[in-house]
Formats: structure tokens, sequence, C-alpha cells
């Protein structure tokens, strides 16, 4: 899949920022707008000081754009407009969140390096044409397509549910506590009939008090955690299990990034993962799997599943996008262990996008971030029901009756 040279790319970014910043600049009356947009990029690379929210800049206009099919995209709108007050500059709340504007801007909400990896999500995904096929069962009103799943013994109202999101310090400069942002996320999800999730912090009695979120919930979450020495992550273990998680992910495409940060974290060989896997009746995901040898692996160490996953182009640049992987990973291991997917779920089609690719099901990372900040549990629990909306419609238009009929027969 084509890409755009590094110049072009380059080129399309500064003058997004410049667009993008136009807004909060008049709203500001700044009066450096010539030379902010370069001011603001270097103000957030890593280790800058932390520019406090700027309580001036916004009120942001709401951009004049389609957010998506369905007629409650307009709330959402109003929701991102809320969230591009509470994050600015440290998320643009881009009308598409394909990582352009925020490209390099790790800590923060970016893609690593030149942001490519983050962007080939977006575009791999956006480049999955899908099948009309309207004179079928499905249609009427009446008879209206099924979009729940069972996940491990969970139904979930559709085949979406919450990424692990972690460092509200380091990611988004403590603008929320980790309390109000994972009440937000597990709660919101739980609240549209899916699933959330927690991320691992640096330290794990902070991620103890995370994880309580998920007991409050009825367990209706993941528990991500990082790869963590064997003995730290056992004990992480036996937190999930107090609060009865849903699944476990180890983020194990996190091992290289982090290394600079967190030396202890690492890549795991296939025992290790597999003593970490049997000491527990969760089901665990490995995520962070962009490769059939190492699907296979996953599979060998008896993973429940893996998460097709390069951590949103935060872990290597030059990473393909995962909708451009997933089809040779799902011929390897479709079938024998769920397969979830993230990158740049954005609308109900993308949901369907990677169904159709060979995903069981999808995680919402960013999106649901902009949703937490712009409007709490129900900006959350308003982003998830529209997506089951337009994931409910877009099934009509390609005769989908349900989500398990939902295969590569789809595609265009
Ligand atoms: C700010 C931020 C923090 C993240 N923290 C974690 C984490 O703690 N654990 C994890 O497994 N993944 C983490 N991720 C990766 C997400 O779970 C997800 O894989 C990625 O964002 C891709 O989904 P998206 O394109 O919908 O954002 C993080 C991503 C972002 C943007």
């Amino acid at each position: 899949m084509s890409v755009p040279q590094n110049d072009v790319q380059r080129a399309a970014s500064t003058s997004r920022r410049n667009f993008l910043l136009a807004p909060v600049i008049l709203g500001a009356g700044a009066i450096f707008s010539k030379v902010f947009p370069f001011q603001e990029a270097s103000a957030q690379t890593a280790g800058a000081p932390q520019t406090p929210l700027n309580e001036a800049s916004p009120p942001v206009a709401a951009p004049k754009t389609h957010y998506g099919p369905s007629g409650v995209s307009e709330a959402v709108a109003e929701v991102y407009q809320k969230a591009r007050a509470a994050l600015y500059p440290i998320c643009r709340v881009c009308p598409q969140c394909d990582g352009v504007a925020c490209a390099g801007e790790f800590p923060g909400i970016g893609g690593i390096g030149s942001g490519l990896s983050f962007q080939n999500n977006f575009n791999d995904l956006r480049q999955v044409r899908l099948k009309m096929r309207i004179l079928n069962a499905v249609g009427p009103i009446d008879r209206k397509p099924d979009t729940s799943t069972v996940l491990f013994g969970h139904k979930i109202s559709l085949p979406a549910i919450a990424a692990p999101i972690g460092g509200m310090g380091t990611n988004f400069r403590h603008r929320i506590s980790e309390a109000d942002f994972f009440e937000a996320i597990v709660g919101g999800c739980v609240d549209a009939g899916t699933m959330g999730a927690v991320g691992d912090g640096i330290d794990m009695k902070d991620t103890m008090q995370v994880f309580e979120n998920i007991g409050r919930h009825q367990g209706r979450a993941i528990a991500g955690i990082k790869p963590r020495p064997q003995a730290a992550f056992l004990e992480m273990i036996k937190m999930a299990e107090a609060q009865n998680a849903a699944m476990i992910t180890i983020d194990i495409d996190s091992a290289g990034r982090y290394t600079r940060y967190n030396p202890t974290w690492g890549t795991k060989t296939v025992a290790e993962l597999s003593r970490l896997i049997h000491s527990t009746k969760i089901p665990f995901l490995i995520k962070g799997i962009m490769s059939p040898e190492d699907a296979v692996r996953a599979a060998e160490a008896g993973a429940a599943g893996i998460v097709v996953s390069n951590h949103g182009g935060r872990v290597l640049d030059g990473a393909p996008g995962t909708a451009a992987v997933l089809p040779g990973i799902a011929k390897k291991v479709g079938g024998k262990m769920i397969i979830l997917v993230d990158g740049c779920v954005s609308y109900g089609v993308d949901v369907l996008r990677y169904l159709a690719l060979g995903a069981n099901g999808v995680l919402v990372g960013r999106h649901l971030v902009r949703a937490a900040f712009g409007g709490g549990r129900k900006g959350v629990q308003l982003f998830m029901e529209t997506m089951r909306d337009e994931l409910e419609a877009a099934m009509v238009m390609v005769g989908a009756a349900n989500v398990r009929a939902i295969n590569h027969t789809f595609l265009a």
C-alpha cells in the first residue's frame, strides 16, 4: 500500500498543524501566529517544560466536518469540541485522527519518529473496500442485523472494546486523573453494553488502584499489563484476578520502546509467556503481534488470543498498518485463537473492515481518549453507541445478518 514520501508527508503535517491552530490562535488573540506552529511543535517533544492548560485558548469553533454516517454523530462532534479545549495542544482532536498533525509527538498522543507507522494504520485501513450486497435477507428495519457478539463468555453489544491506555502523567500532562479517566473509559463502555480497559503505569501501587475500576464494573474490562519482569508480572496477574478482569493483555511490543524509560521491561520467550499464561484462568492475550511468525509463537505459548497491533505506531517507525498484516495472521491462527486488532478505529464501518480482514473484534484507543476528555463517562458511552449504530447501518449495506457471518467475502 502506498504511503506519501517523507517530505510530502512533513509538508502536509505542517500545513495541517497551521490549519488546526488557526481557531485557537484567533480565540486566544495570540500575537505570534507566524512562528507559533514551530514553537508549538518543539514544545511537545519529550522532556520539554509542560504547558499548563491555557484556559484562554479554546473556545474552538466546531469544524464543519462530517464525523460519520449516523444522526447521532453531531453529538459526538460536540464531545470532540470539548475534548479539543481540554487536550490542546497534546491532541488537536483532528477531524480525521490520522497521525499527521501529531507525528513524532511521543510522549503524548502521536506516533514515534516520522509518525508513519500511525499513519499507515489509518491509510491501510481506509483502503479496505467493502462489497455492497443489499438484495438479501437483511434490510427491512424489522430485521436489523445483530451487532452483538460474545467474547470469552461476555456478551458485548458490538465487537469493539476499549484499548488499554496508560500514562496520564507522561502522555496527558496530568490533565485528567487516572481515577477519572478509567472511570470514564470503563464506565462508559459498560454503559454502552461493551467492555473497557485499564492500562498499567510505572508504579505498581498506582496500577493496583487503577485496576479497582475493573472490579467496580463487574470485571468487564481488560487489565493491560506491561512486559514487566516475571515476578512482578505474576503479582499483577493476582491484582487482575482480585478484580475479576475479563481479560489480561501483555503489550509485548512495549519491550523495545520503553527500554530507555524502564530498563526492566523487555521481551519474553515462549516459555516465559507460557508460565504467565498458565498461572491464571483469566483469558490471556498477547498484544503487539504484527507477523504470522509471532502469532504462531503466541499460540504455542497457549495464549487465548492475540491483539494485532503496532501500539498505535508508537513503538517502531516504519511498521506497516495493522490492516495490511491482519489477513496473513488470520490465515495462520484464525479459528484457533481469538484475534483482536487495533489501529485507527474511528467509525462503525472500521469495525466491519477489520472483521472482514479476519478479526473477531477490535480495540479502540485514541477515539475513546477524545471521548473521555470531551464528555467523561457519558462521552465514552455516546461514542460507543454511535459506533454500534454505524456498524448496524453498514452491516445492512453489506448484507451481514450478524457479526459471525462477516468474513473475507465481504471485501470488494
Ligand atoms: C497515549 C497512549 C497510551 C497508551 N498506553 C498503552 C498501555 O498502557 N498499554 C497498552 O497495551 N497499550 C497502550 N497504548 C496503545 C493502545 O492500546 C492501542 O494499541 C493504540 O493506541 C492503537 O489504537 P488507536 O489507533 O485506536 O489509538 C497506548 C496508546 C496511546 C495513544
